[in-house]
């Protein structure tokens, strides 16, 4: 069976502008581009998760505008079942993506709008969702207290929940007991254990931390160089894919984390969940955009394949 994820999170709209280069404080740059499209690290990976083959909720709260249309016609497209409260006095979201010409490389001003007011009643309203999953996943561009009480529900249920730290902040050490996955990048590696992670090694001092407090697991994507996978019982380094020349990385960790939720809850075991993450967030750093560029399940099973016989 095709499994089922349940994603809590943000649905903003991204804003991205391209340049030659990032403009400094007080300066007007020309840009060379710009694009309007479906964003917000929730709806990211729920997008990445439903063309990777899973049946996909996705919990969060819409403004009641234009840029919330958006939001229901791409989730619409994609066949993803929304659970998202509509709010008449709070409008949603929005990012400014600067992505620099040259490297793909980006920074990011996300307001997370409507989203931004989400609370555990979001949580307990879709339990019954929840239940029915294999797996939940969550980040933290919605408040904190949402993103507890969905790990907690996910726990009481059995499901397998997934967390991504994401953006970078401090955390209370008791949300880790909760998560039977942690998956930051090295920005919030490094905030949360206070270790700067330049390699693997790094990666690996930061994870035990994690599992100190109480992770069952500890994945750390580490950009072109992969992603680690740190238990008490394994460590595990799976390389990146290089697709193509990289266009934009904004988006790449949500490819990771909602095709590694895809793979998982279809039953592949933790290295192949990654390993399929890995060739999604490969695909979609070669296109431009974030959602609009998660590649379908095909062609991640293409790069799968002609990866191992090419090996
Ligand atoms: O992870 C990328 C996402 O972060 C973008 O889509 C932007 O909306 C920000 O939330
Ligand atoms: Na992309």
């Amino acid at each position: 069976s095709q499994g089922r994820v349940v994603i809590l999170g943000i649905y903003v709209t991204d804003l991205a502008f391209r340049a030659n280069r990032m403009p400094v404080i007080g300066e007007t740059i020309a840009g060379s581009a710009f694009a309007m499209g479906p964003g917000g690290k929730g709806s990211n990976q729920a997008v990445a998760a439903a063309r990777a083959g899973a049946e996909v909720v996705f919990c969060t709260r819409l403004g009641n505008d234009a840029f919330g249309e958006i939001a229901q016609k791409t989730w619409a497209a994609e066949g993803i079942t929304a659970r998202a409260t509509v709010l008449d006095d709070v409008a949603t979201g929005a990012a400014h993506i600067f992505v620099d010409d040259n490297t793909g490389m980006n920074a990011i001003i996300v307001a997370s709008g409507a989203a931004g007011t989400m609370s555990a009643a979001d949580v307990d309203a879709i339990e019954a969702d929840i239940a029915a999953a294999q797996v939940f996943v969550t980040q933290l561009e919605q408040p904190v207290a949402a993103a507890r009480r969905g790990l907690e529900v996910a726990r009481e249920h059995g499901v397998t929940t997934v967390f991504n730290p994401a953006p970078a902040m401090p955390l209370p050490d008791d949300i880790f007991p909760l998560c039977d996955y942690v998956t930051p990048n090295e920005t919030e590696a490094a905030a949360l254990t206070g270790i700067e992670i330049r390699n693997a090694d790094d990666a690996r001092r930061a994870a035990d931390i994690l599992l100190d407090k109480g992770a069952g697991a500890v994945i750390v994507t580490l950009g072109e160089a992969g992603a680690l996978l740190h238990s008490r019982s394994q460590s595990v380094l799976v390389p990146a894919f290089q697709c193509g020349p990289v266009v934009e990385t904004a988006g790449a960790g949500d490819g990771f984390t909602g095709g590694f939720a895809a793979a998982l809850a279809r039953g592949e075991d933790p290295v192949a969940a990654m390993r399929f993450g890995c060739a999604l967030a490969g695909l979609s750093v070669t296109r431009p955009g974030t959602a609009p560029s998660m590649p379908g399940l095909s062609e991640v099973n293409e790069v799968l394949n002609g990866t191992l016989m090419s090996r």
